[in-house]
Formats: structure tokens, C-alpha cells, sequence
């Protein structure tokens, strides 16, 4: 979905009787990053108001906050949840921060706006910009969140529709598709980063978004010292 989608979007949210936040992020995060001894860093990706990026920094960690939109990330500065901002496309993220790394990586339901081969290409440019020990977390529509739209999902998985004139995409994932995604990702990482050790996993889960129950998929790639 286009930056114009979600800068509508988050013009037109009203945030003045406070936001839910359901906590999910502690348990997930590996211990050796919380135990740091200078201070961690983290990358939220596809922030919008920015709630796990004020999660992230009540943990310790201190936080970039990225998103493609700029409403967004006014919304997440102006609620107090963000400080460090980047407006950017999460395509273009391992290009634009190539000279830095991260203890951290989060991208919570904002990847799953691209096609398989764009998200594989997108992964492994962000699991490289993670430090030893590093993590990357991320969570992608399930191909059976009905309440979000998978009915409406081709055999694919895409969803697309017609926004203000414009063609957009939502894409579900169904575990296997998503694990062929990320085996890909491994094969690039062993000849890319033979002296590196990373790993993944995926999980699937239950939330509630906009008061509405949502099955989701957990990605979690792991860089640790071999
Ligand atoms: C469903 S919202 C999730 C927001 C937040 N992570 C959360 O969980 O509350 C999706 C977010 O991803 C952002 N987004 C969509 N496509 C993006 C892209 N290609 N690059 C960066 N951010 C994107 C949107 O602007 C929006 O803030």
C-alpha cells in the first residue's frame, strides 16, 4: 500500500481516547540483548504510532523509528512514542542505513505490503544489518486472518484492491510460504555471510487489532556467535 494510503490513514485516526497496547514484545526478545553493558539499538520498521517503539525503549534499548509515512511519524513524535525518526521505505532500508547495524530489528505487521520475491530481497538486506548477538522480529498477516481481508486473497495470498485511483497490495502468508521465503534468505546469507551463524523461526499467534480478533505469523531470525 502507497505512502498516500497511509498518510490518509493516520490523518485520519483519533488517537484522544488513547490507543490499546497489548504487550508482546518481552517475552520474544533474547535475554543477552537486554543485558547489554553500552546501550542497545533497535530499528522499528513500519513504526505507525510508534507503540512498540516505546516498548522497545522502556526495555533499554535506543530506538530508530522508521516508516514510509510521514503522518505516522508525526503522530508517533507528537504522542511522545518516537524520537529518532526516518521516513523510508522499508525496500530501501538496508541501502539507506548500509553503515549501521542493530542489536535489534522490529517490523510488526509492515512487511506484507510487497510481493514474495520483494519481501525475500527486503529480508536478507535487513537480517545483515543485525549485530552478534542480534535479532530481527516480524509479524505478517496470516493466510486465515479473515476478519483483515484473506477471503478476498488470491492463491497467492495477495489481496490487492483500488485506493483513491491507485492499485494497492496486502499479501497473507500461510507458514509454508513463508518458510520457502526465508530458506531462500538462508541460502543468500551462507554465501553472502559464510562466517556468520544465523537462524530462524516462525510461530503462528493471536492478536486483537482495531478491537478485532487477528491471526498473524512470528518470523524471528537470530544472528548469534558460533
Ligand atoms: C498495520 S500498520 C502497523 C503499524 C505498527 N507497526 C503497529 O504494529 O502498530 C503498517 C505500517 O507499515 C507502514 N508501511 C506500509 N508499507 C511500508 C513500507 N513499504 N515501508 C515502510 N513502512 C511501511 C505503514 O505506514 C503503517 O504505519
Amino acid at each position: 500500500m502507497s505512502k498516500q494510503y497511509w498518510n490518509k490513514f493516520y490523518q485520519g485516526l483519533n488517537t484522544d481516547q488513547g490507543i490499546p497496547y497489548e504487550p508482546w514484545l518481552d517475552s520474544l526478545i533474547l535475554p543477552q540483548l537486554l543485558s547489554l553493558n553500552e546501550q542497545s539499538s533497535a530499528l522499528d520498521i513500519g513504526c505507525g504510532l510508534g507503540l512498540d517503539s516505546a516498548c522497545l525503549s522502556n526495555l533499554g534499548f535506543k530506538v530508530l523509528s522508521s516508516d514510509i509515512s510521514e503522518s505516522a511519524l508525526q503522530q508517533a513524535k507528537d504522542l511522545g512514542h518516537a524520537k529518532d525518526v526516518l521516513l523510508a521505505d522499508a525496500e530501501s532500508l538496508p541501502r539507506v542505513l548500509a553503515d549501521k547495524d542493530f542489536d535489534f530489528i522490529l517490523a510488526n505487521l509492515s512487511l506484507h505490503y510487497m510481493p514474495h520475491e520483494a519481501l525475500q530481497k527486503t529480508l536478507l538486506g535487513l537480517v545483515r544489518l543485525l549485530k552478534t548477538p542480534g535479532q530481527f522480529v516480524a509479524r505478517f498477516n496470516h493466510r486465515s486472518d479473515i476478519n483483515f481481508g484473506a477471503d478476498k486473497a488470491d492463491e497467492r495470498g495477495y489481496f490487492r484492491r483500488m485506493e483513491e485511483g491507485e492499485e494497492t497490495l496486502k499479501v497473507f502468508y500461510t507458514e509454508e510460504v513463508l518458510r520457502d521465503i526465508c530458506i531462500g534468505v538462508a541460502g543468500e546469507l551462507e554465501v553472502l555471510c559464510p562466517k556468520r551463524h544465523y537462524s530462524f523461526e516462525i510461530a503462528e499467534a493471536d492478536c486483537q487489532n482495531f478491537g478485532r480478533p487477528k491471526r498473524l505469523l512470528t518470523l524471528t531470525w537470530s544472528c548469534l556467535p558460533t
